[in-house]
């Protein structure tokens, strides 16, 4: 049984996060955690600024690293392995976290592991159960990604379908912004949506969003109509209300406009998730991502799971959204199956830079499995 303990560092969005964990091949624990969100700055501007993300955690990542150690009650010393998210992600946010982690393994004399984002998401899934391992079902449900994954091993991700346009994350986000909530407008639609529902269900049955799921056999989303039909229906109902901004609705439109979209999003999602446990035959189910916090979702995900007599694993919202202990999860997988990284492991924006690098060999990257 390997026994480690990693340090793991998450900053390739608004959020500067650091975690130790204690992993083995049968156990999972999360020592401590911390982040420091910059979603107060960026709501200022309605999104996140690249710019002013990558200066924020220029200024915190010390403190967040240091506080991370400091809660865990290991010292520098203990650490076996440092992890990071090297893709995809704002480059100016990833390189941030990249040197940083560079420099701490240097000092250290300790591996340094590179950790795609989007693993990591999934990886948060092994904190609820030991009894987790691949082959599994994982669903991303993020502000940059909804995809379906067939997980073969801890580290072998096949795509088996996506979003043609935007993700489920960012959907919410801008229809949100429509009716005057805050970046990022998803926990807070997911509140409207719930008094929506509650409420005012005989309105919410009177809007009749389009499905984000595409139906020509595939596993693809689209959210781009769904987004349209939101916009036009907004602008509609300021127009009967002679209003200018949709964040003048009255609560009662603005609460069937957040469940009738919800309630599309969720839909469509658990009937991708439906198709793709018959396709893949899978038992076990992965939903994770920031929208997987979404109160509505975790109940449809629970709802289709348990109809197909399969089992889900769904992080708790705490791990939801970026956090250092996913990437401290999947650091440890990803070392466990021979990858590390040089001291010259670069950052990418995008997953087809990282591939694009990793056939060239120049990724930074040590896959000694592969040779
Ligand atoms: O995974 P994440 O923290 O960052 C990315 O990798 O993108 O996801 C952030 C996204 C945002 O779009 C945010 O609005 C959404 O997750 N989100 C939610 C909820 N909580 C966060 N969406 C719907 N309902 C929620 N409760
Ligand atoms: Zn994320």
């Amino acid at each position: 049984m390997t026994k480690m303990i990693i340090l793991a560092i998450e900053s390739s969005c608004d959020d500067t996060a650091a975690s130790v964990v204690e992993m083995t091949d049968n156990s999972r624990r999360i020592l401590s955690g911390c982040v420091n969100s910059q979603i107060k700055t960026h709501a200022l501007y309605g999104g996140v600024v690249p710019e002013i993300a990558s200066r924020e955690h220029i200024e915190h990542i010390s403190a967040v690293v240091k506080e991370a150690l400091d809660r865990s009650g290991v010292s520098l010393s203990d650490i076996e392995a440092v992890g990071v998210t090297y893709s995809p992600g704002l480059i100016g946010s990833l390189l941030v976290g990249v040197s940083f982690a560079k420099s701490l393994a240097f000092a250290l004399g300790v591996p340094l592991i590179p950790v795609e984002h989007i693993k990591g998401h999934a990886a948060a899934a092994y904190f609820t159960s030991d009894t987790l391992v691949p082959p599994f079902l994982a669903l991303v449900v993020s502000g940059g990604h909804t995809s379906l994954y067939s997980v073969k091993t801890y580290t072998e991700f096949d795509e088996i379908g996506s979003t043609r346009d935007d993700a489920a994350g960012e959907a919410f986000d801008k229809v949100g912004r429509m009716i005057g909530l805050p970046y990022p407008g998803g926990a807070a639609m997911d509140r409207l949506a719930a008094e929506g529902f509650e409420k005012y269900p005989d309105g919410i049955g009177k809007i009749k969003f389009p499905s984000p799921a595409i139906s020509d056999g595939t596993l693809d989303f689209s959210f781009s109509g769904l987004k349209t039909f939101a916009l036009n229906l907004i602008n509609t109902e300021c127009q009967k209300h002679s209003l200018k901004d949709g964040k003048d609705l009255p609560h009662e439109v603005r609460c069937c406009i957040a469940a009738g979209f919800t309630k599309a999003i969720t839909d469509g999602i658990a009937s991708k998730l439906s198709s793709a446990i018959d396709m893949t035959g899978y038992k076990k189910i992965v939903v994770a991502g920031g929208v997987a916090a979404n109160s509505h979702l975790r109940a449809a995900a629970e709802k289709c799971v348990t109809e197909h007599g399969a089992e889900l694993f769904i992080p708790p919202v705490s791990l939801c959204g970026d956090n250092g202990a996913m990437i401290g999860a999947q650091a440890y997988f990803e070392y466990m199956s021979d990858v590390s990284a040089a001291t010259c492991l670069n950052a990418f924006a995008s997953e087809d830079g990282a591939q694009t690098a990793a056939e060239e060999g120049k990724d930074g990257i040590i896959r000694k499995a592969a040779l």
